[in-house]
């Protein structure tokens, strides 16, 4: 490539440090743009930037990376390729010097509007992978009242065309991560499994208890609200254990009535009842070496609980029209979402079972009390049902995740699975907004009894889960984040601080 005279030693070796940098950080796309765009807003001496990419249908640019004084306000933005001066240079694929943009035609002062950081002048160049336009790097308001010139654009779409072909390169190795990321996951759902979030301190012991009971062969009773995840701490105590190559087997005991929940269980012989055509063998059996998971155990009919009881004691049983005992190896794992003390109080549920079954309770908290769970519940949610809905969303507005925090979620997992859900169907990418949740926040109970729902409790965590992203986001580099934050850096390091911010 041949370097014109403009471009002096000094941006030379800024450019070739650059490029080192480019070549090293393959591996985040995002943290390799905010790298690409400061040291670019360096060498031209701009006061703010931003990369703005295209989408696959051309339509829109959205801020991708936007730093200075305004950055965060930016960052959010998209702007439709038929306006501003970034929709020019997609359009016409070449770069463009700007002094005078309150003059200029082909300025859009929409964003400016709304951000409240006045552009005066500015430099917009393509970036370009084989002659082909994905994006644009503007840099605006060089400063001391200056103009930019060519040697800034020379210098600047040198960076643009390497930044693209690294950015490309940095976006195929993404997407071939959360392929295999998919992967892995749906091979693990294939055997019926589920992934797990945990990062609240309470989660994280139940989860260290599970680790230390789950070799022993005691039976489990899983308590807890409806939708907590009882069924994927059962999973967890199966596959943390010996058993785990053995069969998880889950039974509802809520779902069949009484004589075929009987023979679900136990199996029967052919002629046992008038649709017992041949012998099947029950769920006891099938669970043999591995773990039976009996959900809604509150559920189960009197009757059966007695059988069951004996399962429990000595591991056997006679299939329904049988008199031979069958004796299996099976580790017992239970669950109800009801007061089941009450329930012995009632006698709907036999005391002796249940002292047997409560041999290690595990009491699973709702949603409400381990705020620290929602923000990575959401993200696993949303990432989940962005590759159903074919949408190719980024994250949540700040509005949207502040009503996720304060939301009391009443039907706990489960109904945040949900909401997030829906709000991928009816919501338009880049980013979840507050409204796509359709949260009645104003209706809902306020809760004070449980939990810290104190505002200050709930911004804190907010402003943890938004700090520590963003660190993600740029490679735990706090002179980039504290930028692309729009805050001192020692502002920053006083915040990971206090706010216990860990790199994960
Ligand atoms: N920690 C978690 N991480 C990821 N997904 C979770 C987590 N906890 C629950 N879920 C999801 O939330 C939904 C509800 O979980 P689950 O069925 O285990 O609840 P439950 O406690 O058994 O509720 P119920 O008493 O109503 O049966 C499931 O789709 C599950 O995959
Ligand atoms: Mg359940």
């Amino acid at each position: 490539m041949k370097v014109s005279s403009t471009i002096d030693t000094e941006k030379l070796n800024a450019l070739i440090e650059i490029n080192t940098l480019i070549n090293s950080n393959y591996s985040d796309v995002n943290a390799l743009l905010a790298h690409i765009l400061s040291s670019a807003m360096k060498l031209v001496e701009g006061e703010a930037s931003s990369i703005l990419l295209l989408d696959p249908h051309r339509k829109f640019l959205r801020f991708e990376v936007a730093l200075g004084p305004k950055g965060i306000e930016a960052k959010k933005f998209v702007v439709r390729t038929d306006e501003g001066i970034a929709g020019w240079v997609v359009k016409n694929n070449r770069s463009l010097i700007v002094n005078d943009a309150e003059h200029d035609p082909r300025f859009s002062p929409s964003v400016q509007q709304s951000t409240g950081y006045k552009t005066q002048n500015m430099i917009a160049v393509p970036m370009c992978v084989k002659n082909e336009c994905i994006g644009v790097i503007e840099i605006l308001n060089k400063g001391k009242d200056r103009e930019f010139d060519n040697g800034d654009l020379e210098v600047l779409e040198i960076l643009a065309n390497q930044a693209a072909i690294a950015y490309q390169n940095a976006s195929y190795l993404q997407i071939s991560r959360d392929e295999i990321a998919a992967l892995q996951d749906q091979i693990h759902h294939e055997r019926g499994y589920h992934t797990l979030i945990a990062k609240s301190p309470v989660i994280l012991e139940k989860l260290d208890i599970i680790e230390r009971v789950a070799m022993s062969e005691s039976s489990v009773l899983i308590l807890g609200e409806s939708g907590v995840g009882k069924e994927l701490f059962a999973e967890q105590l199966h596959l943390k254990s010996d058993r785990r190559s053995g069969p998880f087997v889950r039974v509802n005991c809520a779902a069949l009535p009484e004589g075929l929940l009987e023979s679900e269980l136990f199996g029967h012989v052919k002629g046992a009842f008038t649709d017992a055509v041949c012998d099947r063998k029950g769920r006891f059996e099938a669970a043999h070496q591995g773990t039976i998971f009996l959900d809604e155990i509150g559920d189960m009919p009197l009757s059966l609980q007695a059988k069951l009881l004996r399962v429990l004691q000595d591991r056997s049983f006679e299939k329904l029209g049988s008199s031979e005992t069958i004796t299996v190896n099976v580790r017992i794992v239970a669950a109800t979402n009801r007061d089941i003390e009450k329930l012995v109080d009632e006698q709907k549920f036999r005391s002796d079972l249940y002292y047997r079954l409560n041999v290690l309770p595990l009491y699973i908290p709702p949603l409400r009390q381990r705020l620290e769970d929602i923000p990575s519940l959401a993200d696993f949610f949303m990432n989940k049902f962005r590759r159903e809905v074919k949408k190719n969303f980024m994250g949540f507005s700040e509005g949207a995740l502040s009503a996720i925090l304060s939301y009391s979620w009443p039907g706990n997992i489960r109904e945040l699975e949900n909401t997030i859900e829906r709000a991928c169907v009816i919501g338009r990418p880049p980013y979840i907004k507050e409204e796509d949740l359709l949260l009645n926040i104003r209706s809902m109970p306020v809760n004070n009894a449980e939990g810290d729902k104190s505002l200050k409790s709930v911004i804190n965590l907010f402003k943890k889960h938004y700090i520590q992203k963003a660190l993600e986001d740029n490679e735990w580099n706090q002179t980039v984040t504290a930028q692309v934050l729009d805050i001192q850096r020692t502002y920053l390091s006083r915040l990971i601080k206090e706010l216990e911010i860990k790199e994960r």
